[in-house]
């Protein structure tokens, strides 16, 4: 058996594997499970035990020899089958990128703040964990009193708590700056409510002021009825209803006729034709004088709207909970905008 490995060997280092083509021929004579090496082996397995250590040898040295030519060609010829592939051609149109799209509420929330900021209004953030002083006392909620369980509270501590509307940002521009003060502040607030078609326990809202000698009611209803017409279109009504919030006086709630049935009346508005989108009123003396800035000489609006229920209205959307469960099928629907 040796002679036949050594002749294999010479056979072997003769042999010059000149294309792609005769390197695979190669591989399959020899190196496949039904190739010359694989046949060798089983030879092996039935020789004499006292020639097993020198034929074992030898066969190794042969075994190495096939693989090691069927490597150094392989890896030649490989990379030459390469080589066209790896060309780029820069004439042809790139791979379009995938863009994404604007979550629906922060679409919504940047066209607000547009529309405000076209007016003059500023920009402001606060925290959303708050303490007592902030979302409430600043606001003219005093301890205790009935209106605090109009907002269900999530409380981190006896002091802290995650903020139930983003009034709060109010108090913490009225604290830092004197009038004229002209802001819209957008934000999460978060409550303790069963989470429903309808409900939800965090949410978002813009809150707006604005605080100057002479502000009147006037000056309110107008900025809003141009938030309407610059947002929805001139096709849609507004009307206001008396309201109660601690911090304005007087407060009122401001509808719009449905989007959805326009005020003919259907599911989204209860058959009433009108759909509420906003809080606001005349900012109370009592939280002028809170927070710095002199009653007897300013007046201030301020009102404060739920994005989630405008971008439903805007957008047709029925049920609270797609803006936060990720569904791609609902948000891909606003690529583009
Ligand atoms: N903070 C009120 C809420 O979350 C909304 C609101 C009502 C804001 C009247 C205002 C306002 O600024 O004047 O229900």
């Amino acid at each position: 058996m040796i002679e036949k490995l050594k002749s294999l060997k010479e056979k072997i280092d003769g042999i010059e594997l000149t294309s792609a083509e005769l390197t695979e021929e190669f591989r399959i004579k020899y190196l496949s499970r039904k190739g010359l090496l694989n046949d060798l082996f089983e030879e092996f397995k039935v020789i004499a035990n006292d020639q097993k250590k020198e034929v074992g040898k030898t066969m190794n040295v042969v075994k190495q020899a096939i693989q090691q030519k069927w490597e150094e060609a392989s890896q030649k010829f490989n990379k030459q089958d390469e080589k066209p592939t790896q060309q780029v051609d820069l004439t042809l149109p790139g791979e379009p990128a995938k863009l994404g799209s604007r979550h629906p509420l922060l679409l919504v929330e940047k066209q607000i703040v547009d529309v405000f900021s076209r007016l003059g209004f500023s920009l402001s953030y606060g925290p959303e964990i708050e303490d007592d002083w902030h979302n409430f006392s600043g606001l003219n909620f005093p301890e205790n009193h009935p209106a605090r369980d109009m907002q269900d509270t999530f409380f981190i501590d006896k002091e802290m708590a995650l903020r139930t509307h983003t009034s709060s940002v109010q108090v913490r521009l009225m604290e830092n700056q004197q009038p004229p003060l002209r802001a819209i502040m957008p934000g999460r607030v978060y409550r303790n409510e069963a989470i429903s078609a309808r409900a939800h326990c965090f949410f978002h809202q813009v809150e707006g002021i604005y605080i100057n000698k002479d502000v009147s009611f006037a000056d309110l209803k107008q900025t809003l009825y141009h938030f309407v017409t610059e947002f929805f279109g001139k096709d849609f009504n507004i009307r206001f209803r008396p309201s109660y919030f601690p911090f304005t006086e007087p407060s009122a709630e401001m509808d719009i006729s449905c989007t959805i049935c326009k005020g003919k009346g259907c599911n989204v508005c209860k058959h009433s034709g009108w759909v509420e989108i906003l809080g606001c009123g005349m900012i109370d003396p009592n939280v002028l004088d809170a927070n710095g800035i002199d009653a007897r000489e300013y007046s201030g609006f301020a009102f404060g709207m739920g994005i989630e229920r405008i971008t439903m209205l805007k957008y047709n959307v029925k049920d609270l909970r797609l803006f936060s469960t990720n569904d791609l099928r609902f948000l891909q629907q606003f690529e583009g905008e």
